[in-house]
């Protein structure tokens, strides 16, 4: 055996980590060892019915990933060519993307300078002729203000898709998302609140629309007619093996998202403590499951740019993210954007230049989360020191 020096272990916090530590391992050796490894089992039943449950609604229908979760709930809902879909500028790219899919037009609109969700008077404004749907997006696990969304949605004859992929079991005014809308797009991916590793899930109240949904998932398939296929539709199932990982984690679902609660007011505390940080203002109404923590590094208050502090945390072992850029910027969209007349979003574009996403994870200890905090506290006074000298 070959032995060398290993100078002091460097800590590492990676952004995001999977807790497995419950029934993961025996569910899925469960699985393997019943032979249902595919797209039907004990396990995707299960999952089905106690994920819908969860979210107070009739039907949850699993699917590969959140990606093809919104895919499937805007073609479930009839999105096509010409339609046009509010979303928010500032999300994860998929939202957008699913638009796309079905060769719609995504139209951007600013997002709420506290709560940093799709800002319902910036929807209101850029509701037109075309206007088919509206995708609020509970950015961060906090809800989007619903009842404002569905009123316009209402008003105009919209229907209305949560993307609730960073934001399982959050409340609004005390309901679920997912039980908000025509339908909800989850994401089971590794870094999310429950995970399956990859997975998605739509969930629905409409009979039809889950009955749809079901057919378009599996090729178009009918659901009791072997090879006839009276729609064409896609290959986007879950695996059994993916339900039994899901099936364990929705069982802690409570201790999950209550380490992540305490992981985020922890960061709450210790950073409201650092000037130049600005914090997402929580409303009042939202029960909020956080995904990850973000703050926004105000470059004259702390004396250092987001992607200088991004630098400097991971050059001591801590890995960041950046908040998600406005969508309206990037290559595929811009044309869209333009011909809309969309030239600023200017708290989407302050969020994207200056939102720094932290470790946010429940294998993360206290004392992980002090560490993390005293190092941006170490890189904000250590400059501004320098400065002053
Ligand atoms: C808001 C949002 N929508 C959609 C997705 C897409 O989910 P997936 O990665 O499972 O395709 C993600 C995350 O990845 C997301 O954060």
């Amino acid at each position: 055996m070959h032995h060398r020096f290993e100078p002091e272990p460097f800590r590492r916090i990676s952004v995001a980590a999977p807790d497995l530590a419950g029934n993961e391992e025996a569910y899925v050796v469960e699985a393997i060892r019943s032979g249902w490894v595919s797209s039907s089992g004990e396990f995707l039943e299960r999952f089905e019915r106690e994920f819908a449950a969860a979210c107070g609604t009739r039907h949850a229908v699993a699917c590969s990933n959140g990606t093809t979760a919104l895919h499937l709930a805007l073609t479930t809902l009839g999105v096509s060519r010409g339609d046009e879909v509010i979303v928010p500028a500032t999300t994860f790219v998929a939202t957008a993307n699913a638009v796309r899919f079905c060769n719609a037009t995504p139209v951007f609109v600013d997002v709420d300078r506290d709560t940093w969700c799709l800002d319902p008077r910036g929807v209101a404004a850029a509701v037109g002729p075309r206007t088919a749907g509206i995708i609020p997006v509970h950015l961060l696990g906090h809800p989007v203000d619903m009842d404002a969304i569905n009123a316009i949605a209402e008003q105009h004859g919209l229907w209305v898709v949560e993307d609730a992929a960073e934001a399982h079991f959050a409340t609004y005014r005390g309901r679920p998302v997912g039980s908000l809308a025509d339908a909800a797009a989850f994401s089971f991916f590794g870094n999310k609140i429950v995970t399956g590793g990859e997975g998605g899930a739509v969930t629905f109240s409409r009979d039809d629309l889950a009955r749809r949904m079901r057919m378009l998932r599996s090729h178009g398939m009918d659901l009791a007619r072997r090879y006839h296929f009276p729609i064409v539709g896609f290959n986007y199932r879950m695996s059994n093996l993916t339900a039994a990982l899901l099936c364990a984690q929705l069982e802690r679902r409570a201790a999950l998202v209550a380490r992540r609660r305490a992981i985020v007011r922890l960061y709450g505390e210790r950073l409201r403590l650092q000037t130049g940080l600005v914090h997402r203002t929580d409303a009042h109404w939202a029960g909020v499951s956080p995904w990850l923590m973000a703050v926004l590094v105000d470059h004259d208050g702390f004396g250092l740019d987001r992607d200088a502090l991004m630098a400097t945390l991971a050059a001591r072992g801590i890995e960041t993210r950046p908040l998600f850029p406005p969508l309206h910027h990037m290559p595929p969209y811009r044309r869209f954007a333009a011909r809309q007349g969309i030239s600023s979003l200017p708290v989407a574009e302050w969020l994207g230049a200056t939102g720094l996403m932290l470790p946010t994870h429940p294998l993360m200890t206290d004392d992980d989360v002090a560490f993390v905090c005293d190092q941006i506290a170490a890189a904000g006074r250590s400059r501004t020191l320098r400065r002053a000298a």
